[in-house]
């Protein structure tokens, strides 16, 4: 069966069922607490919390879609057999009720009818989870019971935690409720051969999740609390290319038609074989078809939030094609066959073919850049010696987002040596210091974010001293995280503050932008720091070396900052451009949180 037939035998099998079949919501929700669509029931949340109707909307309670989705949590496990960045997801839901609308039992009934009737799956291998109850949620025993009902036998029953059957919501608040979950065993050779093997087994894969039915009754608010909503309401989601795959028998997407085309142009442009160079063709074809889509509903390479991690993910094509010794735009051909593969499905991945093939030729063009600059330090390094020291190739990682195996290619190509056991001790250190919670490193999206990392490092020493200077020196770092969006950062100081006093910290930081400060790095033993006047909050868990960077005036040597620090940073203060502070909220008792953004 090929991804054609499956999405369209999914979208009938609801239709002749009563459903309203739902176009595809954009990648890019219209909550702005959610950086990309994750999930089906996004489009429908209003609806599913009861604050919209869906029959005014859409004259029927009972939906289907097909819906683009995108996980930035992912990144780092692309290239394996079951993470996608971009991936469909095939959904059904019943919102609210009266007569028509339906909960547990229909969707219990539909789920196997559609999987085993329609699918031709062998209801034998089906295993369920169920909700097994926890705080002040209840054991699930009425989905129990269904599933006895409709000939799932008790010992494939498994009830679990809220950690894997209770699902939502997408942000801090929203609707949510206990799931049930219908996995698959894909045949003993698969498997660890535990006699507790099984659904969510940790050692092996051989029973796989297919469907999550949520049965999504709850509302979780601001307080963290679970309201009982007045409306039961169902929500069921497939991943698409899980399905498939087991449909075909294939472990991975990549070998289904999603992706035949696409793995056999990449063969014929690199001379290389997928079977012999796996994870790069697969984090090529997976961030090829997530960029499509990404730019497709309206996406930009930039430092910024989605921006970013569009970057990212093109960045990572590249450096993947050099792997493959792929020349320049070999991308060409492989974005035109994921065009072709998804434009019926989706008109916008072919109306903005234009848009999409010149916004990748800008950003390789862009990271060419950053590659020669990495590449002009390593000339000049080899000018004196005949080595890379593990500092300089992780000053080189870190700072300019130069990935360790395009040094150890050049160092190859160039006959040199390279220490990597120092590089490691080096990447270590940076991140035991991390850990300390001195500053949280770029969590998720982390490794080669480089530039955009260090601007909002620089940017929270800024703030911190603002904030000390504006509200006085009893504030102190509290916590600190950044990602591709903003920084966040969590201080001690009682009162909320003022929209003056916002102004005022605003303001100075971004004189301190404008006068250029010079941001320096010395690395110095912890006591010599702390005399030295360094700011230091976590005092106790720092290693005995540590990092000290001065934000100062070079003409006037005035120092504006001074903090222990993993870094990275910006060299100049003007590399930052506009710093805003978004919001301004308590955190915990005498613990204020800001977030802010510099662009
Ligand atoms: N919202 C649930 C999920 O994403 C079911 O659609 O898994």
């Amino acid at each position: 069966m090929d991804s054609y037939e499956l999405r369209k035998l999914f979208l009938d099998f609801f239709a002749e069922r009563g459903h309203k079949i739902i176009p595809s919501s954009s990648l890019l929700p219209t909550d702005p607490s959610v950086l990309f669509t994750t999930a089906g029931m996004q489009q429908f949340s209003l609806y599913l919390s009861g604050k919209k109707d869906p029959i005014k909307d859409f004259n029927s309670r009972h939906i289907a879609t097909c819906q683009k989705c995108f996980r930035t949590g992912d990144i780092e496990e692309i290239g394996d057999d079951t993470h996608h960045t971009f991936f469909e997801m095939l959904g059904n839901w019943s919102i609210g009720q009266d007569e028509t609308g339906y909960f547990k039992e229909d969707a219990i009934k539909y789920a196997l009818e559609f999987l085993v009737n329609k699918l031709g799956l062998d209801k034998k291998k089906i295993h369920v989870t169920v909700f097994k109850g926890e705080g002040s949620i209840a054991r699930d025993e009425e989905a129990i019971n269904i599933w006895l009902k409709y000939g799932i036998p008790l010992e494939r029953i498994k009830e679990c935690s809220k950690k894997d059957n209770f699902w939502g919501p997408v942000s801090d608040t929203g609707p949510c409720g206990p799931c049930s979950e219908i996995h698959y065993d894909r045949g003993e050779e698969l498997g660890c051969g535990r006699p507790d093997c099984g659904p969510n087994c940790e050692y092996c894969k051989r029973v796989v999740e297919i469907w999550n039915l949520v049965f999504m009754q709850y509302f979780k608010n601001d307080s963290g609390e679970y309201e009982l909503l007045s409306q039961k309401n169902i929500d069921t989601g497939i991943g698409f290319e899980r399905l498939l795959s087991l449909l075909n028998q294939k472990s991975a997407a990549y070998e289904t038609d999603l992706f035949a085309d696409f793995i056999s142009k990449l063969e014929e442009i690199s001379g290389h074989k997928y079977l012999e160079n796996k994870k790069a063709f697969r984090i090529i074809a997976d961030h090829i078809r997530s960029s499509v889509f990404v730019i497709s509903d309206g996406v930009e390479p930039s430092n910024v939030g989605q921006g970013y991690v569009l970057r990212r993910l093109l960045r990572r094509v590249i450096r993947y094609g050099k792997t493959l010794e792929l020349d320049q735009q070999f991308y060409l051909p492989l974005v035109d066959i994921i065009i072709n593969k998804y434009k019926d499905i989706y008109l916008n991945v072919f109306t903005r073919q234009e848009s999409i093939i010149d916004a990748i030729k800008k950003e390789e063009y862009k990271f060419e850049a950053t590659l020669e600059k990495g590449l002009s330090i390593i000339e000049k390094i080899l000018l004196t010696k005949k080595e890379l020291t593990g500092e300089e190739v992780f000053d080189l990682y870190q700072s300019y987002g130069f990935p360790l195996e395009l040094t150890q290619e050049i160092a190859e190509e160039k006959g040199i040596n390279i220490n990597i056991d120092e590089f490691n001790s080096a990447l270590e250190k940076h991140q035991s210091i991390s850990r300390a919670g001195a500053e949280k490193k770029f969590g998720g999206v982390g490794k080669d974010a480089g530039e955009e990392g260090a601007k909002l490092h620089t940017a929270t020493h800024l703030l911190h001293a603002a904030l000390r200077k504006i509200l006085g020196e009893h504030v102190q770092q509290m916590g600190s995280d950044i990602n591709t969006e903003r920084l966040r950062f969590d201080f001690k100081h009682a009162q909320k503050m003022t929209p003056e006093e916002i102004k005022q910290v605003e303001d100075l930081i971004n004189l301190k932008i404008k006068e250029d400060l010079e941001v320096k790095k010395e690395e110095m033993n912890l006591d010599e720091a702390l005399k030295s006047g360094a700011i230091a909050f976590f005092k106790e868990k720092y290693p005995d070396q540590v990092y000290v960077w001065t934000i100062f005036n070079p003409d006037s040597k005035e120092v504006f900052s001074k903090e222990i620090c993993a870094g990275p940073h910006v060299e100049k203060t003007s590399q930052l451009k506009l710093f805003k502070i978004i919001k301004e909220e308590s955190s915990s008792a005498g613990v204020r949180r800001i977030k802010a953004v510099i662009n």
